[in-house]
């Protein structure tokens, strides 16, 4: 029996399927939470065998004493974590443990993308130019070598949170003031074209599946347009001569970064001349409910085919590649709470074999907020076997559903 240490069982919200795919391919899982264990959802609750409560994730060395203390006696073979904040206490209780995978090293070469940039930088992968800066006159100097268009975002950011554009000097002066309170940026070369994803799930030292999926329009453009229905395509046919060379990239980053096992999320990006760029990787699985739309092209459970991978270096599930898949992310026009739906019943008649899930707010539920939050107030996902097919259906799902929300 394999003994997994896992660390956030209960959030974000796919992580209780992770754990639920631990159990069913017979591992024990000891979960590590913040949440006492009453808040942690029933699916992650049922398949650990035992849970440590931390304090705080903010407080590493508290989290090392704590499950340290907890764990005398226990036998641990893995430590396993999804989520981005806690990657790098991982890589410490698994050198603490003396447990297999990413080290502290490699996990922060993940977390901090200049140190990512300059690993991958030596492995001959085509990043954009850029330079990190810690103040204002870092900012400007930077700027001057790199030029406009540019990108500011933090060196360790998510989410597109405070990433800007910037086209001339005045505007870098506009945008200054909001970069007050992040301790070092990125200032780099703005990359024109589009952008994918290629996710990987590693088993026993090679890349056993792998995933791509398209941001329709570019995850900025549709962070900062509140109307945009932002849909995340997953292809079905990865052979397709446009996306040979970021599956290239993606197995050169790989081997790189040195991942043996587990979930990994790179971002790349497309020119409108061809050239492909790289854009980051995290040591974890997409989140945004990217790993159901890699369940939804081949129909299998990469959830639980995580587990396999990790807890025995193997991947058995049959990955043959059926549909494309649409996820489009609704938002509802007004605020406060949502009123009413329109035009769910004529989409369902007119393509209802194709929609494989919605998962909207309902009626007098407060709207979310759209900065912050990647799922908006909602999704509806469609597949169809045709890529054509499947952007038609996503762009009626984007502009023929609309949501409407009042006080
Ligand atoms: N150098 C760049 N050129 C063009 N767009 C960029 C660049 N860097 C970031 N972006 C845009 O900002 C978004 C967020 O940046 P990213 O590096 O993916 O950070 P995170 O997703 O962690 O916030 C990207 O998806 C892309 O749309
Ligand atoms: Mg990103």
């Amino acid at each position: 029996m394999v003994d997994v240490l896992f660390l956030g069982p209960g959030y974000p919200a796919e992580m209780p399927h992770f754990v639920r795919g631990l159990a069913e391919v017979g591992a024990r899982v000891i979960g590590v939470g913040d949440q006492p264990l009453d808040a942690v959802p029933w699916m992650a609750r049922q398949a650990m065998a035992h849970y440590v409560q931390v304090e705080s994730w903010a407080d590493e060395d508290a989290v090392m004493r704590t499950v340290h203390d907890a764990l005398r006696g226990r036998n641990v073979d893995l430590v396993e974590t999804l989520w981005e904040p806690t990657v790098v206490v991982a890589a410490r209780l698994r050198e603490s443990i003396g447990a297999p995978g990413l080290g502290v090293r490699q996990a922060l070469t993940f977390r901090d993308k200049g140190l990512m940039k300059e690993a991958l930088a030596h492995a001959g992968i085509r990043l954009p130019y850029a330079f990190r800066a810690t103040t204002a006159d870092a900012v400007r100097q930077a700027a001057a070598r790199v030029g406009y268009p540019l990108i500011v975002k933090p060196i360790a950011g998510a989410g597109s949170l405070d990433t800007y554009r910037v086209d001339d000097p005045g505007e870098l002066e506009r945008v200054m003031p909001w970069l007050a309170h992040i301790d070092e940026v990125s200032v780099e070369e703005f990359v024109d074209g589009e952008e994918f994803t290629y996710d990987t799930i590693c088993a026993g030292g090679r890349i056993a599946h792998f995933n791509i999926c398209e941001y329709r329009p570019r995850p900025l453009v549709g962070k900062q347009v509140e109307w945009i229905s932002q849909q995340v395509i997953a292809h079905r046919d990865v052979d397709a001569p446009g996306l040979a060379g970021g599956r290239a990239m993606g197995e050169a980053v790989i081997a790189a970064m040195g991942v043996t096992s587990g979930f990994t999320h790179m971002e790349w990006y497309r020119t409108w001349g061809g050239e492909v760029v790289f854009g980051e990787i995290a040591a974890r699985a997409p989140g945004g409910r990217l790993v159901d739309l890699m369940n939804y092209v081949s129909d299998i459970d990469a959830f639980r085919g995580w587990a396999e991978a990790v807890c025995y270096g193997s991947f058995s599930q049959d990955t043959t590649r059926r549909y494309n898949v649409a996820q489009v992310i609704k938002r509802a026009q007004g605020e406060g709470r949502i009123s009413h739906v329109e035009g769910m019943e004529h989409l369902l008649s007119i393509m209802g074999e194709h929609i494989v899930n919605v998962d909207l707010l309902a009626v007098g539920q407060q709207r979310r907020d759209w900065k912050q939050v990647v799922l908006s107030d909602g999704i509806v996902v469609a597949r169809h076997p045709d890529l054509h097919a499947v952007y038609a259906m996503a762009d009626r799902i984007g502009t023929d559903l609309q949501m409407y929300a009042s006080w």
